[in-house]
């Protein structure tokens, strides 16, 4: 397997887009994006990763905040498949048992989560390797044609995620796809992020809020039971900024089901459905970083890195200790083709699935 930063070389330059960088290990690359300002995120069409996202604390300090490897092998062999990074699909969460129905057929997936089905099945959209195109300043379209029957899913579905560095130190994330059979389809991103440094402890100190009123609690394998419930006056009322650590501890039947918070939330939605919504905010406050998520996906997975226990070491070397990154998985939500009450995740021949995620970062 190759090493995708084996070493620091850069082999091509595209003329005209002279901040993208592509280091080409075979069919393996990297591509590094920067802006102006500094920042710089780096990609690799191993499973359209973010595998480094380096920004500025309050000092002018550049780290990198994104929890991630340095090679290829590491992303496929990880422990607990932490999805460090990477798209999830056809279908991210879970669906419970594997099952559903589409049009009066019923389809059976990969349980890979329990009696459940998680992230797309045994080889998702992360571990595939994805057609790389350079497509503007700081922008890189990766595009994949999953197969119909392809972990059980109908449908041929062809995907292109685009991401671009903006110079407003946004990354903006657009999802699209076709497909020619009718097949539920829920692309996310699940970037762990630790605004103190990757490696740098827990992620219990970051303040969030979540601008969400509603979450959908869960069965123990993480299933919604169909509900959606208030937050208020539960430890997952982030509507106000709190630090994660503040009610994690709680007792509280939906956090002993998630070890933690791995729970979806149901946005307050501004404008029209499919508009841009401020979903979440997180700031760090000892490196004084600040990160605003936006999207048009009605749903948000908070999930706080309860899986990471400190057997695996990041690109720089240093341990994730256990709360160690959190991730921000905007998204419809879990098990939407079994709960038809959800807003609906099933994408027809002739439509288009389009949907854009912006994470943007900066100091206070
Ligand atoms: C998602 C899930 C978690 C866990 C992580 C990967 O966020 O909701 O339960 O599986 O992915 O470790």
């Amino acid at each position: 397997m190759k090493k995708i930063l084996a070493a620091v070389v850069f082999v091509a330059l595209m003329a005209g887009c002279a901040s993208v960088k592509v280091a080409d290990f075979d069919s393996i690359q990297e591509y590094t994006l920067k802006n102006k300002a500094g920042m710089e995120v780096k990609l690799t069409n191993y499973g359209a990763t973010i595998t480094s996202i380096k920004t500025a604390d309050r000092d002018g300090k550049m780290d990198d905040i994104a929890l991630g490897y340095n090679d290829v092998s590491d992303y496929m062999n990880a422990v607990d498949k932490p999805y460090f990074g990477s798209v999830v699909g056809r279908y991210g969460n879970r669906i419970a048992k594997g099952r559903f129905t589409v049009d009066g057929e019923e389809y059976e997936l990969a349980t890979n989560n329990g009696e459940n089905h998680l992230h797309g099945g045994v080889i998702g959209f992360d571990k595939v390797v994805w057609d790389a195109e350079i497509v503007g300043k700081n922008a890189v379209c990766f595009t994949y044609l999953a197969k119909d029957g392809e972990e059980g899913y109908p449908g041929n579905l062809s995907i292109a995620v685009t991401y671009t560095l903006t110079e407003e130190n946004e990354i903006q994330i657009d999802y699209l796809a076709t497909t020619d059979k009718a097949t539920p389809v829920n692309l996310t991103n699940h970037t762990y992020f630790n605004l103190k440094g990757e490696g740098e402890g827990d992620i219990l100190g970051h303040e969030l809020m979540i601008n969400a009123k509603g979450f959908t609690p869960v069965d123990k394998g993480l299933i919604p039971t169909g509900e959606i419930a208030p937050v208020a006056g539960t430890p997952f009322d982030f509507t106000v900024a709190k630090p994660i650590g503040r009610d994690i501890g709680q007792k509280d039947q939906q956090l002993e089901y998630g070890l933690g918070y791995d729970h979806n939330f149901v946005l307050d939605k501004e404008g029209k459905e499919g508009q841009m919504t401020r979903a979440a905010t997180a700031y760090e406050p000892t490196t004084g970083r600040f990160m605003e998520v936006f999207t048009k996906e009605p749903g948000i997975q908070f999930y706080c890195g309860n899986f990471l226990d400190g057997r695996l070491k990041g690109k720089s070397g240093k341990t994730y200790v256990y709360r160690g990154g959190f991730c921000l998985e905007t998204q419809h939500y879990p098990d939407s083709p079994n709960q038809p009450q959800f807003p609906s995740t099933i994408l027809r021949p002739g439509a288009d699935y389009e949907t854009r995620t912006t994470y943007r970062f900066s100091v206070r």
